[in-house]
């Protein structure tokens, strides 16, 4: 067993919240901290205000509160070469560093590495100038697919009928990634690395658009479930050997390893698996559902990624049965969110029960706890069958109060119903 471990979590999001509350239940955690953290992870860990994407406030925080290892949530920190920080201070880091982290921070990067590395993903064109767009779009047709090649917290993708619509998104995100549409089930895959080892969790399916039916613009994911009921036999160990370990290894052979969570968001095609996209970090509100079922502990693994002895940990431990996560957004959101409404109800404080609300978007004002971004809520709900996951989460949903809050009510439907075909790998 891991000697003690002090943990400093960088982050502000559900998921950071998720990670603290997994980070929690394991025995050789004693000590564990959020920076800056939220109303939710206070409960469960020390809050630390610090600018998250500052590398010297991160490492100069993990020095002050003597952590032996550093989680780094979200990706802009990553991007912005934090874990490199907390590396060059001698202290153990889960999260890959800056030029690692390109496999999320640039698309174009990501579909050199795909290419290199044979690894199944949609044909694309780069395009750098507003000429080369037209030309892009007609050679693949409808529907269009447009990715601006930085950073946008899940909505810089526009995937649309209207030739228009494409045009114009592209035009006004230049250098953007004009590719083949994809059809088939999509599924999220997360592997934890040190950069040679890989370990898959368990996979999950992630809920893109605002609206019922998957209708409306693209957000960064109004809910999950995990694991799938539907996935064919042998889903987890094609993608970890088609695209996942084949990505580490071309990563560690460009001399920039990547160490952290490697995350694949793939589409199940009447052609075989293909990745959509890569992330540096666990996804959200995915990583809720999944860590609800996670039986291992999470502080010993992640410690051993960190310190590159990930072959030593084996397979992970699951709870039977399913999670869900559906989140609750504050009205406007995907575009300007109303903020600062009230939310009251049980479980805001913490639950030990088989449902738990995780804090994504929240604040305290004046004593009370309002909303305070775009995605606020996460309710995860856990339970031995996928329908009563779903019927115990939104009997939780309903129990909140949250008048300038809405949440999509088909979270993991179509998969209860099982009307979800299975796919051939
Ligand atoms: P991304 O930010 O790359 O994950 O894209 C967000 C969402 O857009 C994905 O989860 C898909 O639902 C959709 N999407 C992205 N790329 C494609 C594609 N090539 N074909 C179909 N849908 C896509
Ligand atoms: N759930 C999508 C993401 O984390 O990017």
């Amino acid at each position: 067993m891991t000697a003690e471990l002090n943990v400093l979590v960088v982050g502000n999001g559900g998921r950071e919240h998720a990670l603290a509350l997994a980070l929690s239940k394991d025995p050789a955690v004693t000590g564990l901290h959020c920076a800056p953290g939220n109303p939710g992870t206070a409960a469960v860990a020390k809050n630390h205000a610090v600018d998250a994407t500052d590398g010297d406030a991160v490492v100069a925080l993990a020095r002050d509160l003597g952590v032996n290892l550093v989680v780094i949530g979200p990706e802009a920190p990553l991007v912005a070469g934090v874990a490199d920080a907390v590396r060059v201070a001698g202290i153990a880091c889960f999260g890959p560093s800056a030029r690692a982290a390109l496999i999320e921070g640039s698309k174009q990067f990501a579909k050199e590495v795909m290419n290199a590395a044979g690894i199944p993903t949609a044909e694309s064109h780069y395009c750098t100038f507003d000429i080369e767009v037209a030309a892009a779009l007609d050679a693949f047709g409808p529907p269009y697919v447009v990715k601006a090649d930085g950073l946008a917290g899940g909505k810089g993708v526009v995937v649309t009928e209207d030739r228009e619509v494409a045009r114009r998104h592209a035009e006004s995100s230049l250098p953007v990634v004009i590719e083949e549409f994809l059809d088939g089930p999509e599924v999220s895959l997360f592997a934890i690395t040190d950069g040679t080892t890989a370990v898959p969790l368990q996979p999950a399916q992630d809920f893109k658009r605002v609206g019922d039916g998957d209708t409306g613009p693209n957000t960064g994911g109004m809910g999950a479930y995990s694991p799938l009921p539907w996935a064919p036999d042998g889903l987890v160990d094609a993608i970890m050997s088609r695209v996942v370990q084949p990505a580490i290894d071309e990563l560690a052979r460009r001399d920039t390893p990547f160490a952290g969570l490697l995350y694949a968001g793939l589409a199940l095609t009447s052609r075989g698996l293909k990745v959509i996209e890569f992330n540096c970090r666990f996804g959200d509100p995915e990583t809720q559902a999944v860590l609800s079922l996670l039986e291992s502990p999470l502080g010993q693994v992640l410690y051993a990624a960190a310190t590159g002895t990930l072959v030593d940990v084996g397979e992970l431990e699951w709870k039977d049965g399913s999670a869900i996560t559906v989140v609750l957004a504050a009205e406007g959101y995907p575009g300007r969110a109303v903020s600062g409404g009230a939310i009251t109800g049980p479980r805001l404080a913490g639950s030990d029960d088989n449902v738990h609300i995780v804090h994504a978007g929240t604040d305290i004002r004046d004593g009370h706890l309002v909303a305070a971004g775009g995605r606020v809520l996460g309710v995860v709900a856990q339970a031995s069958t996928l329908a009563r996951a779903r019927e115990d989460a939104y009997a939780a949903v309903d129990e909140l109060d949250f008048p300038t809050g809405f949440c999509r009510r088909d979270i993991a439907l179509r998969a209860e119903r099982g009307e979800i075909p299975t796919p051939t790998l």
